[in-house]
């Protein structure tokens, strides 16, 4: 069943035919964005959930991960930490490679951002293949954190995302709103 809230945010989130390339039907959030009841109604949600599984640092991953997260660090008052694309990062990083359909991409976190006994949420907008999740994951436990939860808008479930993460997460909850 789609609750009130969901229904706004779906509405609210425009499929893009051939986008970026023929035969993808791409997720495009700038209507929501644009809606201040609607990213209001997201930022709300993604808040309980951090509150709910007592994050003490919020993740967002680069870039659309980066435009949900900041205002949730801001709402529940927990720091906002940057997992970046390879080489955005100016202080020592710990970095993480992974592979994706056709090749593979690097991502990075300020060392100095986590350390143990820090309980960690990631927020995305989308949760695809699941390859950029995993590899904030295996940073974070790198850096010796703990992962509380990762919430993302939209889990594209015909790419098998969920199971991917599924090792990484070790029992921690993955939410799609
Ligand atoms: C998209 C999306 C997620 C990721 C999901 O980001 O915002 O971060 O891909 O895909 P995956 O589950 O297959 O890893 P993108 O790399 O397009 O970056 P952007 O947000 O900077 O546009």
């Amino acid at each position: 069943t789609v609750n009130a809230t969901q229904e706004l945010l779906l509405s609210r989130i425009r499929d893009v035919a051939d986008h970026p390339k023929p035969g993808v039907v791409f997720k495009d959030i700038t209507p929501l964005l644009a809606d201040p009841v609607a990213f209001t109604a997201l930022t709300d949600a993604l808040s309980e959930f951090c509150v709910r599984h007592g994050a003490t640092k919020i993740i967002g991953l680069e870039a659309r991960g980066f435009i949900l997260a900041a205002p949730v660090a801001v709402r529940a008052g927990i720091g906002f930490i940057p997992v970046r694309k390879a080489g955005k990062l100016p202080g020592a990083t710990l970095s993480q490679a992974y592979e994706l359909e056709y090749g593979s991409a690097e991502i990075e976190v300020h060392a100095e951002d986590l350390s143990a006994g820090d309980r960690v949420v990631v927020i995305d907008d989308v949760l695809a293949t699941g390859g950029t999740a995993e590899a904030s994951l295996e940073l974070i436990r790198r850096a010796g954190a703990d992962v509380v939860g990762v919430v993302v808008l939209m889990e594209l479930g015909f790419l098998g995302g969920r199971a991917r993460l599924e090792p990484a997460l070790a029992g921690a909850p993955l939410e799609a709103l």
